[in-house]
């Protein structure tokens, strides 16, 4: 597919040749969450490896989309995944456009990158007939309740985690 249109020109599908520059946002978005709890989000050995091959299988799955913004020289100022989710039959609205990470390059961030990666994402859905979005953010990453207030998302549910040693 070729690139989108106006606002959203620096952003197009992902490829898998865009894996290893989508690995390498990833890793700077892994030190973000590790910031959330070290033991929680402490990263499994060849997890760059495991992420690759998610990445790589997700591209081949029509439920879910990847796009990029390509920043020259096959590297990207960012990504976007989701895919759709599936709620529960007691619900009329029954499928969720559910956003499993986004990442911009720290030099790249307040241009507006983000936003277009969500509208993307966000059309994509759209034409799927998916029209309610989801992400899981930390309140305390001050980058990330921005920016999702900003592109329009409200807090619904505060997912809660008991540590061990709280037991
Ligand atoms: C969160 C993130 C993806 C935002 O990407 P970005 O390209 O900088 O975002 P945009 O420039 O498109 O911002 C869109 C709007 O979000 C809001 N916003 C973005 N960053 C913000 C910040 N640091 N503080 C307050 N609001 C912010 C603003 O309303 C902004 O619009 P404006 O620039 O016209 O005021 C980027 O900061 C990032 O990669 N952070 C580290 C990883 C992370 O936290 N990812 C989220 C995981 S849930």
């Amino acid at each position: 597919m070729g690139p989108m249109d106006m606002e959203s020109a620096t952003v197009r599908l992902a490829t898998p040749a865009d894996i290893p520059a989508i690995v390498t946002r990833w890793r700077e978005l892994m030190r973000t969450h590790a910031q959330l709890d070290p033991e929680l989000y402490r990263l499994a050995p060849g997890a760059a490896d495991t992420y690759a091959a998610f990445v790589r299988r997700r591209l081949g799955d029509r439920q879910t989309a990847a796009f990029v913004a390509p920043d020259g020289d096959g590297d990207i100022a960012g990504y976007i995944l989701g895919g759709i989710g599936h709620r529960a039959p007691i619900f009329e609205v029954q499928q969720v456009g559910m956003i499993f990470d986004l990442a911009v390059r720290p030099d790249r961030r307040r241009a507006g990158i983000g936003r277009a990666l969500v509208d993307a994402l966000a059309m994509w859905f759209e034409r799927r007939d998916v029209r309610w979005l989801q992400v899981n953010y930390s309140p305390d990453n001050p980058l990330a309740a921005g920016f999702w207030t900003g592109v329009g998302f409200r807090t619904l549910l505060i997912e809660a985690y008991r540590a061990p040693e709280d037991f």
